[in-house]
């Protein structure tokens, strides 16, 4: 069966540790693995803003010896002017690979049905993986560990980053808590699969509202925007919503002595974070959004030999 990254859970607990561990080695050597050799074309395509994802995949590609083709997703009109089905088969007859920022993930999931070549997520309303990637290498690296660590995350509990940070973090072992107000739960499914997952790894998942009980002693404090792309229109009733939900000083405080802060940015200052946690000595966004680029060339590198496995079993 062909092998794609659409979500976190998508990778068992090994597999997961096994593209870390590529991650990290393609970090120390970065031109270390080139399976995009001949030249082969991924195609990139961006139906919501960018920059990290852009800047990372685009640089990996050409780093992984391919050839990045940018996708203006506003002018492919995907799901408009033609069905996903029909882009799938047009694109995935040309490229190696499909990288997609979209809305649905069902969508995602239909131009996995029918590219024919491996579909990376890159970002959709449920599900960021790439970034929870970029993040838990980020955190082994400050923490020598990623197995039994505390990882908090505090804002909106029902996007795309809680999601991830609820699958790939109980895929890690870890013991993730979302702090959210109770209208912004994760998706109840997710977090039965992350607890399932949970289960098996060692870890944990908990959602509470309350900020101070979820950052106690924990060795990781993650947030994210209170509005997301696509949400533009909710600001107002969102910022009122969250407020109380700020990354400060104080929050940090709660936290364990050593304990690290991460933001997969962009970061609005003064609303889900302070400047003072953003800029201040246990911040390591700068570390975990190029770290972005170790581990998405790590995805794509893992799953073109999967896939080469795959079709010569
Ligand atoms: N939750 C954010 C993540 C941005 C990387 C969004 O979807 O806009």
């Amino acid at each position: 069966m062909r092998r794609h990254f659409l979500r976190d859970d998508d990778v068992t607990p090994a597999e997961q540790a096994e593209i870390l561990d590529l991650a990290a080695r393609l970090k120390a050597d970065r031109f270390a693995a080139s399976p995009l050799a001949g030249p082969k074309t991924v195609a990139l395509i961006f139906d919501k803003p960018t920059l990290r994802t852009q800047t990372s995949f685009t640089v990996g590609v050409a780093e992984l010896q391919g050839a990045p083709f940018l996708v203006d997703g506003t002018k492919a009109q995907i799901g408009t002017r033609e069905s996903v089905p029909d882009v799938a088969r047009i694109i995935g007859r040309q490229v190696a690979a499909i990288v997609w920022r979209t809305y649905a993930q069902s969508d995602l999931e239909t131009m996995a049905e029918y590219a024919g070549v491996p579909v990376v997520n890159a970002l959709t309303d449920d599900f960021h993986p790439c970034q929870i990637l970029a993040d838990l290498l980020t955190i082994a690296e400050h923490k020598g560990r990623l197995a039994g660590l505390t990882m908090t995350y505090v804002g909106d509990g029902a996007n795309n980053m809680a999601h991830s940070y609820l699958l790939g973090g109980a895929t890690a072992g870890m013991h993730v808590r979302i702090a959210t107000p109770a209208a912004y739960q994760p998706d109840a499914g997710i977090l039965a699969d992350a607890a399932r997952i949970a289960e098996t790894t060692g870890g944990s998942v908990e959602v509470l509202t309350d900020t101070t009980a979820a950052a106690a002693g924990a060795d990781v404090i993650l947030t994210d925007t209170w509005v997301s792309m696509g949400q533009e229109d909710e600001k107002s009733a969102r910022v009122e919503a969250f407020a109380g939900y700020t990354v400060d000083a104080a929050l940090m405080a709660q936290a364990a002595p050593e304990a690290i802060f991460l933001h997969c940015l962009p970061a609005y200052r003064g609303y889900e974070v302070t400047s003072e946690v953003l800029d201040g000595p246990q911040s390591v966004v700068w570390d975990e959004a190029e770290n972005r680029l170790h581990a998405q060339k790590a995805v794509l590198a893992w799953l073109l030999e999967k896939n080469k496995e795959g079709s010569d079993a």
